[in-house]
């Protein structure tokens, strides 16, 4: 059994496994290269050989636990016949939202269009063998975020023009739970062996509406995947001190925590369930005293607690990549 799945499911916390969300992208110069000569972001997930090059570069130059396949929660909007497209640094940009196109998508037409992300984790799964493979969707509310907003809500967002349309959010949200599993249970089939929802947006949740827009609809994730026999790490990201409520309702068999969340609490708060991340990525950028320091901080935090180092979010493209390097050494030293 690979170090992941002994520390969440059989809670061992004789080491600390390690990984990082985002270690393929922009910080690698390998990765530019090939995204340099690539400008069309969805085309470049759908190419196979370049999926298993980009998603192996990081465990090339690193001592990882986990390889994460490189794709992008997008996907799903795309396989469901909604525009996609990135925009050099303004992140993505979704084309008109047409319901009935959405909805008239069979399973078969989806999948078809997903096919080449299916080979990709395959060709991946012929390198990693049985170490831990981690495939990944976005929870149903984040989906449904950027395919009503149609570009990220970062700057301007309004939860009750999201929701306004009540018709169309449920049939949306119905769609997108159907799809999300299916798009699991392909991944699964190609070789990945843990699964990770991500649910960057549920941090726009008002407190009141976090069970009908996160909880719910992440729980019957969940399930699907828990039926599957594959471990499920969720990260409702921004949910501050709704964690406790979303562990106990939820029952993932890790959560990961965002830079707010203060990991002394949370730790007495998950009753057992294995905890990932919580470092803010901008520490990253620092000098390596306070990067090692604020390590050692997790670290200690998370001494005999089942615990998978991790950032709080994706590694930002201006990190260098020595300092991965560095903070995998520190993880290694002290366990
Ligand atoms: O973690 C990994 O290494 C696996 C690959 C991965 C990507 N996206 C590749 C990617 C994963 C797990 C994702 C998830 C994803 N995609 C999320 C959830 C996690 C999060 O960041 O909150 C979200 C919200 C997206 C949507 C998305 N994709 C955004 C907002 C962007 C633009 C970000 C930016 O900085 O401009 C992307 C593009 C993207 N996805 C890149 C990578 C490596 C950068 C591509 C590039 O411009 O070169």
């Amino acid at each position: 059994m690979n170090r992941i799945l002994d520390c969440i499911i059989n809670k061992n916390t004789s080491f600390v496994p390690v990984w990082f969300m985002r270690q393929a992208g922009r910080y690698l110069p390998e990765f530019r290269k090939i995204r340099e000569k690539n400008t069309n972001f969805i085309k470049l997930c759908l190419n196979p050989n370049l999926v298993k090059e980009i998603t192996l570069q990081p465990k090339k130059r690193f001592d990882l636990d986990a390889t994460i396949i490189f794709s992008d929660i997008l996907m799903i909007p795309y396989a469901l016949n909604q525009i996609v497209e990135f925009k050099k640094g303004s992140g993505p940009h979704l084309g008109n939202l047409e319901l009935d196109k959405i909805i008239n998508t069979n399973s078969n037409n989806f999948i078809n269009k997903l096919l080449p992300v299916y080979e990709g984790i395959k060709k991946v799964k012929n390198e990693t063998k049985d170490e831990a493979l981690i495939g990944f969707v976005g929870a149903p509310w984040t989906l449904l975020v950027y395919m009503i907003n149609k570009k990220s809500p970062k700057k301007d967002f309004n939860f009750n023009y999201i929701i306004k349309d009540k018709v169309l959010v449920n049939e949306l949200l119905k769609k997108l739970e159907e799809t999300i599993c299916l798009h699991i249970n392909h991944q699964v089939k190609a070789g990945a062996n843990i699964i990770q929802i991500f649910d960057s947006w549920a941090g726009l949740i008002p407190q009141k509406e976090l069970f009908n827009y996160c909880f719910a609809p992440t729980s019957k994730i969940v399930k699907y995947v828990k039926s599957l026999k594959i471990p499920v790490i969720c990260f409702p990201k921004g949910i501050g001190k709704n964690f406790k409520d979303f562990c106990s309702i939820v029952q993932p068999n890790c959560v990961s925590i965002d830079p707010e969340v203060d990991p002394k609490l949370i730790k007495k708060e998950t009753n057992g369930i294995a905890i990932q991340g919580g470092i803010d990525p901008k520490i990253l950028l620092e000098g390596n005293d306070q990067i090692k320091k604020t390590v050692q901080k997790y670290l200690q935090i998370f001494s005999g607690y089942p615990y998978v180092f991790n950032l709080g979010h994706g590694v930002l493209p201006e990190t260098k990549p020595e300092t991965i390097e560095y903070i995998i050494q520190i993880v290694r030293d002290q366990t």
